[in-house]
């Protein structure tokens, strides 16, 4: 039995094959829409979210399946103290998978090795977000015809950010790849991951100013400052709007880069970027669907 707690549990080859058999469900949905029949999947959310659940949600619908679940610590036992190792092995008699968000880091680790059925990390705390990595390899291979070979700009919230630190870490593993951290100082990315940029001699540069780095940007990866992360409010209130993208930034930019963007967003992206053909975090989302069918088939060791 295998769980998904990081992006780097799959190697390079076995992300390769997923991504193929995502585009191939995306090509060829009816071929898949019976491959779960009889199967259910829990998700077990203990923390707020629109696309994970909805769209594993969905994965698991167009895929024949079925689904059981709650949406909020508080409509589940963990209100009257039950521990995630308990849910898990009662969940592993009513379901074949299970999807866990938790805002505690490691909670769904702790999970998997009670569990009975594969668990997959739906993000814990400040710490990972394997699903949402998988969206975003997929969206630029998809996108761009590859992975790797490019300047991938990360700006925001890149301290707490667990989109940004899952995908750093999936992306040191292909060629060529160059990042440029973009902050301010408050929530520049966390010394271990630039000492791990360092050893691995893999090129990075931190900046505040987002407009002068733009000209050389084959991706822009936006994120938004997470005020749930926050343990002061003064300090969010002061920062939320550091970067506000728009199009008067957008013209810097190449003609063929892309803006991604886990979402949700708030200020970060001005509405007037979505229609720019190079904002594609809407497109990202729904890539969101097509790997979460193709992992839950891959874990479920039902692939056609
Ligand atoms: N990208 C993401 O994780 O969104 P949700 O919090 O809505 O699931």
């Amino acid at each position: 039995m295998r769980h998904l707690m990081s992006p780097l549990d799959f190697t390079t080859e076995e992300l390769d094959r997923l991504f193929d058999l995502a585009n191939d469900i995306e090509n060829h949905p009816a071929k898949y829409a019976h491959t779960c029949d009889s199967r259910i999947l829990a998700t077990c959310f203990y923390e707020p979210s629109t696309r994970t659940r909805l769209s594993f949600e969905s994965a698991m619908t167009r895929l024949g399946g079925r689904v059981i679940g709650f949406a909020d610590a508080t409509s589940s036992s963990a209100a009257k103290g039950e521990s995630v190792s308990d849910t898990i092995r009662v969940i592993s008699g009513y379901a074949d998978i299970c999807a866990m968000r938790h805002p505690k880091e490691g909670a769904p680790m702790v999970a998997a090795e009670k569990s009975g059925i594969p668990v997959i990390n739906a993000g814990d705390g400040g710490h990972q977000h394997p699903t949402q990595t998988l969206t975003d390899l997929l969206t630029i291979r998809s996108l761009k015809g590859r992975l790797g070979d490019f300047t991938i700009g990360l700006c925001g919230d890149l301290k707490f950010g667990r989109t940004v630190h899952s995908l750093i870490n999936a992306l040191i593993r292909y060629e060529n790849i160059r990042f440029v951290f973009i902050s301010p100082e408050e929530l520049r990315v966390p010394d271990y991951i630039t000492d791990m940029l360092k050893e691995k001699e893999i090129p990075f540069q931190e900046v505040i100013r987002l407009e002068n780095v733009m000209p050389q940007l084959d991706l822009l990866y936006m994120t938004r400052v997470q005020k749930e992360r926050f343990f002061n409010e003064e300090d969010y209130v002061r920062l939320k709007d550091f970067y506000i993208l728009n199009a008067d930034k957008m013209s810097l930019a190449k003609k063929d880069m892309l803006v991604l963007h886990p979402l949700p967003r708030v200020n970060e992206i001005s509405v007037e970027v979505d229609s720019d053909p190079r904002a594609v975090y809407f497109r990202q989302a729904k890539y969101g669907v097509y790997v979460r069918m193709a992992l839950i088939l891959t874990l479920l060791e039902l692939v056609p």
